[in-house]
C-alpha cells in the first residue's frame, strides 16, 4: 500500500475503473436518504464553520456530487463538480435537477491533476486522495484553484486506525489485482497526510480544523494572506 506521497508522473486518461457502478449505487443512496456519508457530513460542517453562504465551491473528485449539492442546499452561491467518471458525472446532473440546483451546479468530466480548474472560493477533495496515485500533482494542481478555503478528507495513515486502513486498502488492492480487467488497474491510496498538510500550508495555508472520524482525517484550511 502506498503510504508516502507520490510523485509518479499523472496519467492524463486514467481509466475511471469502476467509480461508474459505485457512483450509481451512491446515487441511489443520496435519493433514498436525501443525505449526504456520514464524513461529508463532517466535512460540511466544518467547512460551514468557515462560511459556505455566497461561497463557489470546487468539489474535486465530485462523484455524484454530494458535497457539491449539499453546499449549495447550505447557501453556497454556486458548485462545480469534476470527476474522472462520466457515469458518476451523469448522476450529480440527474441529482442537480431533482434538487432544483441545475442553475447554479455543473458537473464535468476531467482530471482534477491536470486539467486547467477555475478559481474558487472553497474547494474540496472529498475521499479523493486515497483513489489517485499522483497526489502531490492533484495538490499542485487543486491549491492552485483554491481562493480562501482548501480541505479534504483522506483515510489516517498513522496509528492503530492507520495500520487498519493499510491492512483493509492493501486486501482490496489485492482484489483489484485479481480481477484487474475489470478494475483496470485500479488501486487504491493511504497517503501520508503529513506531507499533504506541509504541501497544502507551503501554498499559503493555515490548518482551522483538524479532526478523525473513524478511518477517515478530515482537515479544512484558510488562506494565511488574504
Ligand atoms: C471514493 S470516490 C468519492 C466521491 C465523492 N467525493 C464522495 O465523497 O462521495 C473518489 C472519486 O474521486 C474521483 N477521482 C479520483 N482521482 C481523480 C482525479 N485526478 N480527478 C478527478 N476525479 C478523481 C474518482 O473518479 C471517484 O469518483
Amino acid at each position: 500500500v502506498e503510504t508516502h506521497t507520490a510523485s509518479v508522473e499523472p496519467d492524463e486518461r486514467p481509466p475511471a475503473c469502476c467509480f461508474d457502478e459505485w457512483a450509481s449505487h451512491n446515487a441511489e443512496r443520496a435519493r433514498k436518504r436525501g443525505t449526504a456519508a456520514p464524513i461529508t457530513r463532517h466535512l460540511l460542517a466544518a467547512l460551514e464553520a468557515q462560511g459556505l453562504e455566497d461561497k463557489t465551491v470546487l468539489d474535486l473528485g465530485c462523484g455524484t456530487g454530494d458535497l457539491a449539492l449539499a453546499a449549495l442546499a447550505r447557501g453556497a452561491a454556486r458548485a462545480d463538480g469534476i470527476d474522472l467518471g462520466a457515469g458518476a458525472i451523469e448522476d450529480a446532473r440527474s441529482l442537480a435537477e431533482e434538487r432544483g440546483f441545475a442553475d447554479r451546479a455543473t458537473f464535468s468530466v476531467g482530471n482534477g491533476a491536470v486539467d486547467p480548474l477555475a478559481r474558487h472560493d472553497v474547494v474540496a477533495l472529498n475521499r479523493v486522495l486515497c483513489c489517485y496515485p499522483s497526489v502531490d500533482h492533484l495538490l499542485a494542481n487543486s491549491l492552485g484553484a483554491a481562493g480562501d478555503v482548501y480541505a479534504y478528507t483522506a483515510p489516517i495513515h498513522t496509528g492503530p486506525i492507520g495500520l487498519f486502513n493499510r491492512i483493509s486498502i492493501g486486501v482490496g488492492n489485492a482484489w483489484y489485482r485479481l480481477r484487474d480487467q475489470k478494475f483496470q488497474g485500479f488501486r487504491a491510496f493511504v497517503h501520508d497526510l503529513d506531507a499533504v498538510d506541509r504541501a497544502i500550508v507551503a501554498a499559503g495555508f493555515r490548518k482551522a480544523h483538524g479532526a478523525h472520524r473513524r478511518v477517515w482525517q478530515v482537515a479544512v484550511f484558510t488562506r494565511t494572506d488574504v
